[in-house]
């Protein structure tokens, strides 16, 4: 029998920031003390009214399959928020539920993009773009933002970057792992380049919610009429609601993309956990001063944080208007010994904290930008302080 793996397998990468949580697992089960930054996932417990709606439903009997794009209600809930937040008319046609936005993200791919086929990718991006890009037959074209433009793509980049074969512009605003966030100016200039060179963009806005300083949040199919027609939004309540574990998201596609992406799941996976179904519609429809307890506790986190790099020699990084990352440079102090090593890039730097002062981070190249290392902010403030702490003793 043949042992060998497919191509596509073969090629794939492991996630870089799950693969550096286990390894600060690995550290604390040896029972050494470890702070860890390296995940993705706010620190709070889901809020109590989700909880108890996910209890109701299961009293209720919700517990079967569902239909395999997701329920109606929650759709319908869907199309409401967003119809009131961003005034556009989505119907529930246009909406596929699946497994959290990391799944949507995989439909997406598969049902869009023919072998060979180019997506366009500005770095820093987030670890699982390229690969999912990958592993549905595309070719990922990355391409490098500047940290003096807030690590945003410019349409003079964007345009450079196409060619006969592209397909997609890939856009994470706020972003994962820079914090940046395109103005609705900034976005209307992608969109006329997108719209010009007739591709479509995949819009990855899972970080709407969670937007500081009173910066306003733009969706990209706003900025002009005719962009629902060739946008895919990516959502879900992952990270606004702190439900990682539920693992529901959704996107919002023309309804041809959409019915295929539901063909797509009812073969793969069926439908997303029904509890989880009924828990987000119930996250959407309540009050969401949850949500503003939880933003307004990040925004602190991120003054903090901004505040203590400032403050260290040699590190720096953008602007940081949403989401719960700093994306720091640390390239003055790579090429230099600590205790006596020698440290040349963010791997070996990220490695190096992590053994030496018990702080979880993630290397910069595994968001294809070398030389910077990215902290998730979604942790205590004491745990804040003490990993600042130690990161200062680690650079003397
Ligand atoms: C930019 C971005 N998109 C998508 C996801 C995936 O979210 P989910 O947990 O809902 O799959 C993440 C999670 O880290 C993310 O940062």
């Amino acid at each position: 029998m043949q042992s060998t793996l497919s191509r596509r397998i073969a090629a794939l990468e492991p996630s870089a920031t799950l693969t550096m949580a286990a390894k600060a697992k690995e550290l604390k089960a040896s029972g050494r003390k470890v702070i860890s930054l390296s995940l993705g996932e706010p620190d709070f417990n889901t809020p109590q009214h989700i909880c108890d709606a996910a209890v109701k439903a299961m009293q209720e009997g919700k517990t079967r399959y569902t239909v395999a794009s997701g329920i109606p209600e929650l759709k319908q809930a869907v199309c409401k928020f967003y119809q009131a937040r961003h005034g556009l008319e989505y119907k529930p046609e246009n909406i596929t539920v699946s497994n959290g936005a990391k799944h949507c993200l995989h439909n997406v791919f598969t049902v869009l993009i023919d072998e060979g086929e180019e997506v366009i990718i500005p770095a820093p991006y987030w670890v699982s773009y390229a690969e999912l890009v990958k592993l549905a037959g595309g070719v990922p074209v990355i391409v490098e933002t500047r940290q003096e433009d807030d690590f945003k793509l410019t349409p003079e980049a964007f345009r450079a970057a196409c060619t006969p074969k592209t397909k997609a512009l890939l856009l994470c605003s706020p972003s994962n792992p820079t914090g940046s966030m395109y103005s609705g100016e900034e976005l209307g200039a992608l969109a006329d380049v997108a719209i010009e060179k007739d591709l479509w963009v995949i819009a990855d806005e899972i970080y709407e919610n969670l937007v500081y300083s009173g910066h306003k949040f733009v969706s990209f199919p706003t900025v002009r009429p005719e962009l629902m027609d060739r946008t895919i939004i990516i959502n879900g309540v992952s990270k606004t609601y702190a439900m990682t574990g539920w693992r529901i998201g959704w996107t919002f596609a023309p309804a041809a993309v959409a019915k295929k992406m539901a063909s797509l799941q009812s073969q793969e996976t069926s439908n997303p956990c029904s509890i989880s179904q009924y828990a987000a519609m119930a996250a959407l429809e309540s009050s969401q001063e949850c949500v503003e307890q939880m933003r307004a506790e990040f925004e602190k986190r991120r003054d903090y944080v901004a505040s203590r790099i400032a403050a260290i020699d040699g590190l720096s990084c953008g602007n940081m208007y949403g989401a719960f990352y700093a994306f720091v440079n640390i390239q003055p102090h790579l090429g230099r010994e600590y205790g006596g090593k020698m440290i040349e890039t963010d791997t070996d730097w990220c490695l190096e904290l992590l053994e030496k002062k018990g702080v979880a981070t993630v290397m910069g190249s595994a968001f294809g930008a070398p030389g910077y290392a990215r902290l998730s902010f979604a942790n205590s403030m004491e745990e804040l302080k003490d990993a600042f702490d130690l990161i200062e003793e680690f650079l003397k």
